[in-house]
């Protein structure tokens, strides 16, 4: 069986392969995607490792020089997607969007180099890119210095329509912005899919930081959405662990002094958005000053950060307790908000599986992390390799045949053949 499911996905992979970089599926995400091509090599690593750091380089290749790392690289011309590159109007060599998504690259690199040694030399030059990456988000995103970065637009989350974004929102306006039909409701079902209402708002903020001629210094206090979320920070840190830990294994000595150092940084603010009551992180409204009262999957990624065990284990209990029949529900069942089917506000997803699971486990829930690993494979076996699942029927929804669930399962798989090591 899993070598059945195995060969399956690395054909997915193989088919939304452009060369030097995979799209996310066919049709919905027509161009190379941040985060999606991170985790993406993580899947290309278990059958051919130069073609999985090649993912990463034609990323970091669109680097902006100010050191920010676009969330969408534009390849090829493909009118399938809207917002297209005239929209962005970013004005770079290769058109990119001008706002950046989870900075899984650090912990990505590692975990490819861990086990692909000989590509040190080759990947080298990754370190220094990454590390500017790195401190691009505290110098722009962390003005004041607190230790947590702000995302900007719920794009940059990765979790676009999460329950968490709907009290921040109501202060980003929606009118004037200019008329435009969207793309992915004509891919996917509409009910599954952020609203109109929503996607107005996510144009208004990319028309307003056009209008500020991407400058991303200035970008951050002027706009009305300024969120911290733990899942992104806790990336951030874990990425700068990783690459810490990578950097000292290369001789790179000053690079993983400031990697470790901005780690540091992260892990010794992120106490501030913890929620007894809720039994994991929250968000924090950085505009309005308080925490988001709301309990969704940002909160309980914050795992995949070295979090103090106590805490591990809260998040391991919290999770149980939604108690769907799949897991990891993105939104907490029975809360408000709370919609099995519609994105970000319930369906499950395999990434966000992957990196709860790998945290959950450095923190010594391994059970709470095979249970985790155990539904993922299950909902590929009843559902394929879908773009996220319904926590409650197992019900497969959005894109079809998707890069990174197949990338995904590619490491499950390896996983219960060699059990993860310990922290
Ligand atoms: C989309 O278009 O749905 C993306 O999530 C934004 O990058």
């Amino acid at each position: 069986m899993s070598d059945a499911l195995r060969s399956a996905a690395i054909e997915i992979l193989k088919v939304n392969d452009r060369g030097s970089y995979t799209v996310p599926t066919k049709g919905l995400y027509p161009f190379q995607w941040n985060w999606d091509s991170c985790l993406t090599a993580l899947g290309q690593r278990h059958f051919d490792p130069a073609r999985a750091l090649t993912e990463i380089e034609t990323l970091f290749a669109h680097q902006w020089p100010c050191g920010m790392v676009p969330h969408i690289i534009f390849h090829a011309q493909d009118d399938g997607y809207f917002p297209g590159p005239e929209v962005w109007g970013c004005n770079r060599p290769v058109p990119t969007s001008g706002i950046t998504q989870p900075p899984v690259a650090g912990f990505a690199l590692r975990r490819l180099l861990d086990a692909a040694p000989d590509l040190q030399d080759r990947a080298r030059p990754l370190l220094a890119r990454i590390t500017a990456w790195h401190r691009w988000f505290h110098a722009t995103r962390d003005p004041q210095g607190s230790g947590l970065v702000a995302i900007i637009h719920p794009w940059e989350s990765g979790r676009d329509n999460s329950v968490d974004w709907d009290a921040p929102f109501d202060r980003v306006p929606s009118d004037g912005v200019a008329p435009y039909t969207r793309r992915d409701t004509q891919h996917a079902d509409a009910a599954h899919r952020p609203t109109k209402d929503q996607y107005d708002r996510y144009i208004w903020l990319v028309e307003r930081f056009r209008g500020l001629g991407w400058a991303t210094e200035r970008l951050h206090y002027t706009s009305p959405f300024q969120v911290v979320d733990p899942g992104f920070n806790s990336i951030l840190i874990r990425s700068c662990a990783d690459l810490a830990d990578l950097a000292v294994v290369m001789g790179e000595d000053a690079q993983a002094a400031e990697n470790r150092a901005l780690a540091a940084k992260g892990l010794a603010a992120l106490p501030a958005l913890w929620s007894d009551a809720h039994g994991q992180y929250l968000c924090l409204d950085r505009v309005a000053g308080r925490l988001i009262d709301n309990p969704s999957s940002g909160g309980l990624l914050a795992a995949f950060a070295p979090i103090p065990p106590d805490r591990a284990a809260r998040i391991a209990a919290s999770i149980e307790a939604h108690g769907t029949r799949f897991r990891v529900a993105s939104q907490a069942p029975g809360t408000p908000g709370f919609d099995a089917k519609r994105y970000w506000r319930g369906p499950v997803w395999l990434v966000v599986n992957y990196m709860i699971a790998d945290g959950l486990e450095r923190a010594g829930q391994a059970e709470a992390a095979a249970a985790i690993r155990a539904s993922s494979l299950r909902l590929i076996t009843e559902s394929g390799f879908a773009e996220y699942y319904d926590p409650l029927t197992g019900e497969g929804l959005g894109g079809g045949q998707f890069t990174w669930t197949a990338a995904m399962v590619l490491e499950f798989l390896s996983m219960q053949r060699s059990p993860a090591p310990a922290r």
